[in-house]
């Protein structure tokens, strides 16, 4: 296997990343990236088989530390079906989805462009101003509340739990940002388990209340892990949307592409393909695997799988560092594959096709007033500001 040395925090990779996916996938599928401490699977081929490969898994072989400051992220992580494997994995997705079903989603779209509309009433209409807070971010936190039965109003609420919790994902985590996440994970438990309770003494027509209902074979959702499911769909809904929907603009402004609802389907999986929002995923090896170079990843050994490069690999996408509206890029890797395979996708995928026609049809001729950049956030790939002018 091949080396190669890429620092994470490098502006230019953060700003940039496909010049270095184009050289590692060039070394070969599977390359031992240095700064990341493991083996990275950079080409398509590889990530897709590696993703549904089940001797791979994303909960480690030893547990992770426990320090009591970050004790109640850990008991969330313990029920969170992110971070389980096959039975336990299984048995909760299958009751997570009979609540978050294809018809709840396709009833919350008239939500989505209400609270599109609702958003772009408010904003400037002859002034510059910045998209992230006023509507990238507000759209996936306020249908996550309507999803999940829980006030609007707290959404701001909602978003700071989240943001803590979410900073663990990043690269350099600092005891201040484990703190912060361990209090944001307490605070939200207690708040869920309130909820909770009281959907069970008066049901509605939400998420909760379905949850609460579910059963498969005989089996329901216990109260630790409805907390913990629903907390992982803001956590794991939130960012990645709003990310989505950033970038999206950005690319649709760079190319003068306008999304109308005819079109923003195609659109949406290009854009999706083009500039992912979430770039790696790791996984553990249960045993020893032999890799498509022929060496062993050793059991208990860690391999990062980078779904942004895959999006990218010429073998599967023709001249993939173009923006193509009118490609098929139904085969990107954005949402992962196999058993973690995206659960929020249709709602993620409503979001973008709705959202984005409504913003193009209130201002056809949006700009980008000043050059974006890209938040040094390996391996979230986002715009924390994008100004626009109308
Ligand atoms: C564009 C937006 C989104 C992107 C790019 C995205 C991406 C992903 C990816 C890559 C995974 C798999 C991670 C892995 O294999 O290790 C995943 C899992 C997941 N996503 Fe999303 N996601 C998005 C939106 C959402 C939304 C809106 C929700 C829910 C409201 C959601 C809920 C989940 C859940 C619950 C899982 C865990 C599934 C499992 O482990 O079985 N996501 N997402």
């Amino acid at each position: 296997m091949k080396r190669i040395a890429q620092s994470l925090t490098d502006p230019d990779f953060v700003q940039n990343p496909y010049p270095f996916y184009d050289h590692a996938r060039a070394l070969g599928p599977i390359v031992m990236w240095d700064d990341m401490g493991m083996a990275a699977a950079f080409d398509h081929a590889s990530v897709a088989a590696l993703l549904r490969d089940r001797r791979l898994g994303r909960t480690p072989p030893t547990p992770r530390p426990r320090p009591a400051h970050l004790e109640p992220f850990r008991i969330l992580e313990d029920h969170s079906l992110l971070e389980l494997e096959p039975p336990r994995h299984t048995r909760l997705r299958k009751l997570v989805l009979h609540a978050f079903t294809s018809r709840r989603v396709a009833n919350l779209r008239p939500d989505i462009l209400e609270i599109s509309e609702d958003l772009l009433s408010a904003l400037p209409k002859d002034a510059p101003f910045d998209l992230i807070p006023t509507y990238c971010q507000p759209i996936p936190v306020r249908i996550i509340a309507r999803l999940l039965g829980v006030p609007e109003s707290l959404a701001p609420q909602l978003l700071d739990w989240s943001r803590d919790m979410v900073a663990m994902y990043q690269t350099g985590v600092t005891l201040q940002i484990e703190t912060q996440a361990g209090q944001a994970a307490q605070e939200f438990t207690d708040f869920m388990r309130r909820y909770i309770e009281e959907r069970r003494t008066k049901p509605a027509d939400d998420l909760i209340t379905q949850l609460i209902a579910a059963e498969e074979d005989g089996e329901t959702l216990s109260t630790d892990e409805m907390i913990a499911n629903c907390i992982l769909l803001l956590n794991a809904g939130h960012e990645a949307t709003v990310h989505s929907i950033g970038n999206a603009v950005r690319v649709l402004i760079e190319h003068t592409l306008t999304p109308t609802p005819d079109t923003a389907d195609a659109l949406s999986e290009e854009l999706l393909r083009y500039e992912a929002p979430l770039h790696v995923f790791t996984r553990f090896a249960y045993e020893d695997i032999t890799l498509p170079t022929g060496d062993i990843l050793p059991k208990d050994a860690e391999i990062a799988l980078v779904l942004g490069s895959a999006n990218r690999d010429p073998a599967v996408f023709d001249t993939p560092n173009t923006f193509d509206p009118n490609r098929n890029a139904k085969l990107h890797t954005s949402f992962g594959g196999g058993l973690h395979f995206c659960v929020g996708a249709p709602l993620a995928r409503a979001e973008l096709q709705i959202a984005l026609p409504k913003l193009f049809e209130a201002y056809p001729n949006l700009k980008l007033q000043s050059p974006p950049s890209f938040a040094n956030s390996y391996h979230f790939h986002k715009h924390d500001t994008l100004i626009v002018a109308p």
